[in-house]
């Protein structure tokens, strides 16, 4: 198909192909997508063409798909039956524009001075009296504010460009603009409704002055100092998806390097796109969606690679973690989670399920650059709540990965919780710190695991330093051997009529983030006291399009859940303040922690808080309409701090001036 697009040198063939071609749709996927992109928004040969659709008639149009454009590149397509150009038109009005700008409308062309004298000349995709933004004929972006008949050029200085803002995994900023004194003031100073969206809970990113936030198959690309819109990059949801990504389903991020921003899809493909214009540079498919693959956005793009997971660990795919070159989308390893039959790890396996088993990789890891290790947490066994099946420690799921980011090569794994049999998953940030650990200078990793306890790992070489309790209600095991393994409690795995076991499914934490302030040397995590009653059932044999879950937990009418933010001192496991919160118990937000002397978090009451990081005293808290589900982030913009959340489906920001 390839050939027959770009060099024309199998006539037959593409004959062949033309004639089989149902419908426009599939005429405009066998022959422009290579060029325009998928959706004619542009792609890695041409620009886009929905520019094009506004200004000629549907007899233009055929003439340019006959005759082509040849000077420019544009190939003619003269040996075309003649219904499918009528046919490739018709698809072709279908198609709609990466909306540009906010208010629609067909592009100005202005030109304007700036304040050192210089000149801009180019589009403005968006505008007011007082803030201009212009794309120039190169196609790159510039943000500028009106400085009286002139503009001057902005930007950010401190940018968020992941997931975690660091590859450390730690949400700790240097910034100290907003501090203790002045947080009392800090205000709302924009919003943006992302349309079509449910409750979101992804974390915005911030990369040279853009923000960038996600929905399901949705980019949009703001001024970060503003929030005027610069483009959105839209795909249809799949049909046929199972799994988390299903829309209205999650995505919590994507990842910018160069001059791209990488995305995944519903339906688990790695997406390449022109971080000035939206437009597609290349889609690479991570893996099948019909086995029940789905991706929500767990990516970090370190070196020349992408490395990406995936989710369906409640579908019962065989987890994966893989990297894919920058420039051109090619897979460069993958590591599977769960060991094929006969490799080291699969003698853990007793059982059928191995061939189902899980291990998703679907929360954004972390990087050391210094050693070149991706540290990826691993997601729960496939079926959930029942191990029969799969009698075990079931490496490698719920677990903490350290491998080579060159090759993918495992070095080292520590599993919290063996044979999981309440879908803990290990999938919370690995928050990579450097610090003297009693009296030693250490390389850490600190993990707030679901399972109730708090890790603390050399992660030079995965030994356990210290595993405590991080919750009152934690009845599934005694303590954590110094092995790292579990001393279990009897009456701790679901039952068929049902077992009261602490924490609950949601765990004592989740994907939320966590914070370790250098000066303080605290460690802050959101935790939740919630016991459940854990059942379990036969699993039907697995299927494709279907879940694939042994059970559940449900809740207890006597157990009255409760969120409180504790501080810990990473030395001794224990709290050195907590503030307990008044709320449903059913808030997904975490921690971050400034320079400022401040830890800024999710309220369970339904607010976003900051409290004074060494203390814990409450210093101010502003009140949402919605629980959150995400967690906050800072950057700098035109000299400016500023906080953000998103709430349901809006994303707010913060400043004090
Ligand atoms: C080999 C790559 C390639 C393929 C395949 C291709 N195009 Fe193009 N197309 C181009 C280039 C390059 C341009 C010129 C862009 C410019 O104006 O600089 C272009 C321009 C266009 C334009 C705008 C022309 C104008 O004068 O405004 C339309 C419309 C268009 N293409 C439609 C299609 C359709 C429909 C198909 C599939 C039947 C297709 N193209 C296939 C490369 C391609």
């Amino acid at each position: 198909m390839l050939l027959c697009m770009r060099f024309f040198v199998v006539p037959a063939l593409c004959a062949m192909a033309w004639a089989q071609s149902p419908d426009g749709r599939a005429a405009f996927q066998s022959r422009c997508t290579g060029c325009h992109g998928v959706d004619g928004n542009g792609g890695e040969h041409a620009p886009t063409i929905l520019t094009t659709l506004a200004t000629r008639n549907d007899e233009e149009l055929a003439t340019i798909i006959r005759d082509g454009v040849p000077r420019k590149g544009m190939p003619a397509f003269k040996e075309l039956p003649p219904g499918e150009v009528t046919s490739l038109v018709a698809f072709m009005r279908t198609l709609t524009q990466a909306r540009q700008g906010r208010r629609g409308g067909p592009p100005v062309r202005i030109k304007v001075t700036l304040t050192d004298g210089a000149t801009l000349d180019g589009f403005a995709i968006a505008r007011t009296s007082r803030e201009l933004q212009l794309r120039t004929d190169d196609q790159k972006i510039h943000l500028l504010r009106k400085a009286g008949e002139q503009y001057r050029k902005v930007t950010s200085q401190a940018d968020w460009p992941s997931m975690h803002g660091q590859f450390s995994g730690n949400r700790y900023s240097a910034l100290k603009q907003i501090n203790q004194s002045n947080v009392g003031k800090m205000a709302v100073k924009w919003v943006f409704a992302v349309p079509n969206s449910g409750r979101l809970q992804g974390t915005p990113q911030v990369h040279e002055g853009v923000m960038y936030v996600t929905n399901t198959n949705t980019v949009i690309a703001l001024d970060a100092g503003s929030g005027a819109r610069l483009w959105e990059y839209t795909k249809q949801p799949t049909q046929g998806l199972v799994g988390n990504a299903r829309s209205p389903g999650n995505n919590r991020s994507v990842t910018i390097a160069g001059d791209r921003v990488f995305m995944q899809t519903d339906h688990a493909h790695l997406v390449a796109l022109n971080r000035h214009t939206g437009q597609v540079v290349w889609d690479t498919e991570m893996a099948d969606f019909k086995a029940n693959y789905n991706a929500t956005g767990s990516l970090l793009a370190v070196e020349n690679l992408v490395v990406a997971g995936t989710a369906g660990g409640e579908q019962g795919v065989r987890g994966f973690l893989a990297a894919y070159d920058q420039t051109t989308g090619k897979e460069v390893w993958r590591t599977w989670t769960i060991p094929a039959k006969g490799e080291p790890g699969s003698e853990t396996w007793d059982g059928i399920d191995i061939a189902h088993g899980g291990g998703p990789t679907w929360l954004t890891g972390s990087y050391d650059p210094e050693s070149k290790t991706i540290y990826w947490p691993t997601g729960n066994a496939g079926p959930d709540f029942n191990g029969d099946n799969r009698k075990g420690d079931n490496l490698y799921t719920c677990s903490i990965l350290a491998l080579d980011v060159m090759t993918g090569k495992l070095k080292w794994h520590f599993q919290p919780t063996p044979h999981d049999e309440w879908d803990w998953d290990a999938v919370q940030p690995l928050v990579l710190v450097d610090t003297a650990w009693k009296g030693q200078a250490r390389k850490l990793l600190l993990q707030a695991n679901r399972n109730g306890f708090l890790y603390v790992l050399d992660r030079t070489d995965g030994k356990l330093l210290l595993a405590s309790p991080m919750v009152k209600k934690l009845t599934w095991a005694k303590e954590i051997a110094p092995d790292g393994r579990p001393v279990m409690n009897p009456n701790s795995v679901p039952t068929t009529e049902g077992q009261l076991i602490c924490p609950a499914v949601e765990g004592a934490a989740n994907f939320f983030s966590t914070s370790y302030n250098p000066a303080t040397r605290l460690f802050y995590v959101n935790t939740l006291e919630r016991c459940a009653v854990y059942t379990r059932r036969v699993t039907p044999p697995w299927q494709a399009g279907s879940g694939y879950s042994g059970g559940g937990g449900r809740r207890d009418p006597d157990d009255k859940p409760r969120k409180i933010l504790r501080a810990f001192n990473i030395e001794t496991g224990k709290p050195v303040w907590e503030i307990p919160q008044e709320g449903p118990g059913d808030t997904w937000t975490g921690t971050l922690s400034t320079a400022g002397g401040l830890v800024i978090f999710g309220d369970d009451g339904g607010a976003l808080a900051a409290a004074d990081a060494a203390t814990g005293k409450r210093l101010w808290s502003y009140p949402f309409t919605e629980n959150l589900h995400t967690s906050p982030m800072t950057y700098m913009f035109d000299n400016k701090q500023y906080v953000s959340i998103i709430n349901g489906s809006v994303v707010y920001v913060f400043g004090t001036e």
